[in-house]
């Protein structure tokens, strides 16, 4: 990707599910650093570390799996539902609005850019009715970082193998 950035093909460059240790690795070897990073984030994971991190060395983050992806193939039986939680439902019921809103908010008051995918348009705009309100209850959002625990939904970023990496970096 730099050296399509170095000719002007491409504005800058993006990767994703990748973890604090790969991030610092990739900034300390690219001549081009990458500018943002798509990373699971949610109330059931927790990222604060990474997202400090990016913040520091000016990463943005995108979240994808906002809504805890319930749609994913390989999800147990027993998946646990964000949307259900108790505390996001609470904070919902309170604040008259719906546990989605509340967990694309969790997003948007870390600062971060969140993806929720939705197939209908009723479902997109209530998504994007959170712009407005997030910006007015972001305090209301504190309980839901109690929430943080470790239930990854997507692939673990340290299966990536870093040599790999690196070797496909210094092609
Ligand atoms: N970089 C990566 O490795 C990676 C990995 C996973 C996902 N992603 C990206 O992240 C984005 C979102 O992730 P995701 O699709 O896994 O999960 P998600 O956004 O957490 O959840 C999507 C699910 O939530 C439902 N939903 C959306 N809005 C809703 C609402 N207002 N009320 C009720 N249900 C609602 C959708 O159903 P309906 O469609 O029926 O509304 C769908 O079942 C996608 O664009 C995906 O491509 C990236």
């Amino acid at each position: 990707m730099e050296p399509l950035v170095e000719k002007g093909l491409a504005k800058s460059i993006g990767v994703s599910n990748v973890n604090l240790q790969q991030l610092g690795e990739i900034l300390r070897i690219a001549k081009v650093p990458c500018v943002n990073n798509q990373i699971e984030n949610h109330p059931f994971l927790d990222q604060t570390g990474l997202i400090k991190f990016s913040k520091e060395n000016n990463v943005s983050i995108t979240a994808f799996g906002p809504l805890g992806s319930p749609e994913r193939p390989w999800a147990p039986e027993n998946d646990k539902n964000l949307r259900n939680d108790p505390v996001v439902k609470k904070i919902a019921d309170s604040r008259k609005c719906t546990p989605v809103q509340i967990l694309i908010a969790y997003n948007l008051s870390q600062g971060l850019v969140c993806a929720p995918k939705s197939t209908c348009v009723e479902r997109i705009e209530e998504n994007f009715k959170v712009i407005s309100w997030c910006l007015v209850h972001t305090s209301a959002l504190c309980s839901t970082y109690s929430l943080q625990i470790s239930l990854r939904r997507g692939a673990r970023p340290e299966h990536v193998l870093f040599a790999d990496l690196r070797k496909v970096t210094c092609m």
